[in-house]
């Protein structure tokens, strides 16, 4: 238990309260995803043979906010490495350490598997996430390129 919050793994019967979540992240990042896509990464995250895994925070029965992740290998470490590649705290949540609780969670489960690294990206305007990572993690200078 966090600021009242329980971390746990994202399951099948959360789908209804993960989509509001979820469109409040796609939202967030002005993103129109093809719904058969949010389809396939629900069914990915609770499938267990699937390299992702998702982490819900539940509070009062509701909830509150998701941790999307992606364990991957890597040329550099034994047991791989951990992407973690979507957070978010429903708005009438934030401030209260949901997004930090949910982080430490995938801490736990990236030390439990043994893997090398944790690392995420964020957008460079975005503070308020900035202000809490860097309470938990080293900010980093490498650059992201893509095609
Ligand atoms: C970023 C986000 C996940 C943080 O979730 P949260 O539950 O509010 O975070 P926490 O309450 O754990 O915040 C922890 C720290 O971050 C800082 N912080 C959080 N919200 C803040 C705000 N609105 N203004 C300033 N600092 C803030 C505080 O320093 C806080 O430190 P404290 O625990 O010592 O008080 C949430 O704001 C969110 O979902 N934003 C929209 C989506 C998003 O940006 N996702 C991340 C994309 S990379």
């Amino acid at each position: 238990m966090t600021s009242g919050c329980t971390i746990r793994d994202l399951r099948a019967a959360d789908r209804a309260a993960w989509d509001r979540l979820w469109q409040g992240y796609l939202d967030f990042y002005k993103e129109d995803l093809d719904p058969a896509i949010s389809d396939l990464t629900f069914a990915r995250l609770i499938d267990e043979a699937h390299s992702f895994f998702g982490l819900v925070a539940e509070r009062d029965g509701q909830l509150v906010g998701l941790v999307n992740s992606l364990v991957h290998a890597s040329t550099w470490s034994r047991h791989g490495y951990c992407y973690l590649e979507d957070l978010y705290v429903s708005a009438d949540a934030r401030g209260g350490g949901v997004g930090r609780a949910l982080i430490e969670a995938v801490y736990a489960r990236a030390d439990k598997l043994s893997l090398g690294r944790v690392y995420w990206v964020t957008d460079k305007d975005n503070t308020t996430a900035q202000t809490l990572y860097d309470s938990l993690a080293k900010r980093t200078e490498i650059i992201t390129y893509r095609r």
